[in-house]
């Protein structure tokens, strides 16, 4: 069996004698060199794709670390907010290793594969009439309260966790890339991002450091607006998130790496999710195509990418909003009839194309 993610960078996570090396199988997915936006910025482009872990995100690589510290602690019972994909997480790796699950979600606000999810591996679900801010309060106070351990990104370990996305792209590469580009909704992932980058640097696996390109979504943007917001709206509601927990970490990763945290709009996010889908042959989740959506708004902007390499943190997989793929479909489905007179007539169009 290959090598489990917490064996692999042992060295660099908090584990000990009493940490149970755990792992449904996450982390060591694809760098994928992109075909299509590569060649139109003059850039050499990548996309890290993080819905190919276990449960379809980026999360699995904190909460395997998160839940490894919360066995060696005796924690029987763990608890998180969530706009989907965390609870997706927890609940499953709660499943496997026998904690109860307990979760926060926005109602009516997360996708419904996300849900499915929960629901599936069997969490206890509580979805609030409130947005996610107001979930991650109430599941901080509880369990202040209750012997819970709490499995959001406030959790220490699972930043540590996280940085092995970093790791994995300097393995990949031979180095750091010159821009790493990613959504930003708590803002722990780039955070996690940054810290992998510099431990790496540190222990010389890699000469230099990759700008930190954040990208929030317009209506959901308080890093970029300065302030919280009180009522976020985007399309992307994995990152509808108006006051991160991570928000200084952010900022930090941001100016001392030389970086920015940007806002692009619901219409440039789309646009990047159907390109990406259909010019590079990977569907991920609108959250996800923030990280593309900005990287072309800094070519248009007139950042010079010419022969630059940049990896773009594409982090959950498409799937889990199989909706909002078919509400913006614009290729209509022909229905015809089982014969291959009218199946020809159908795809006529189709020939010397
Ligand atoms: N992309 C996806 C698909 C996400 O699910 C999230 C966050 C982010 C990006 C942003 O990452 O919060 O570390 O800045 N999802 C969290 C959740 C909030 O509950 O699943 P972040």
């Amino acid at each position: 069996m290959a090598q489990s993610l917490l064996e692999k960078y042992s060295a660099y996570l908090p584990l000990n004698d009493r940490t149970p090396m755990i792992t449904l199988g996450e982390g060591n997915t694809p760098l994928v060199k992109s075909e299509s936006i590569g060649k139109e910025l003059g850039a050499e482009v990548y996309f890290k794709l993080e819905g190919c872990n276990p449960t379809g995100s980026f999360k699995d690589r904190g909460m395997v670390m998160a839940i490894a510290k919360a066995l060696e602690a005796g924690s029987r019972f763990i608890a998180c907010a969530s706009t989907g994909n965390t609870s997706a997480s927890a609940a499953a790796y709660g499943a496997h290793y026998g904690l109860t699950t307990l979760v926060l979600v926005p109602k009516g606000n997360i996708a419904s594969g996300k849900l499915a999810q929960a629901i599936a591996y069997g969490a206890h679900i509580l979805a609030i009439s409130g947005n996610f801010d107001r979930a991650l309060q109430l599941v901080q106070t509880l369990a202040s309260r209750y012997p819970i351990t709490l499995v959001n990104s406030v959790n220490p370990f699972r930043l540590e966790g996280q940085k092995t996305g970093a790791f994995e792209i300097v393995d990949a590469l031979g180095e750091a890339p010159d821009y790493l580009c990613i959504p930003v909704g708590n803002a722990g992932n780039i955070t996690a991002y940054w810290r992998g980058f510099r431990h790496y640097n540190q222990a010389g696996k890699s000469a230099r450091l990759p700008k930190m390109m954040g990208f929030q979504a317009e209506g959901a943007a308080p890093i970029v607006m300065g302030h919280p917001v009180e009522n976020p709206q985007t399309i992307a509601s994995a990152i509808k998130i108006g006051n991160p927990a991570s928000w200084q970490f952010a900022v930090a990763a941001r100016d001392e790496s030389g970086g920015r945290i940007e806002a692009v709009s619901d219409e440039e996010i789309l646009e990047a999710y159907k390109l990406i889908a259909r010019k590079e042959g990977i569907f991920c989740e609108p959250a996800s195509a923030a990280s593309v959506a900005g990287l072309m708004k800094l070519a248009r902007e007139g950042v010079n990418l010419r022969g630059k390499k940049v990896v773009c943190i594409l982090t959950g997989n498409g799937l889990k909003d199989p909706e909002l793929a078919q509400q913006i479909a614009d290729i209509p489905l022909q229905e015809v009839s089982a014969d291959l007179e009218s199946v020809e007539e159908a795809v006529s169009s189709l020939w010397g194309r």
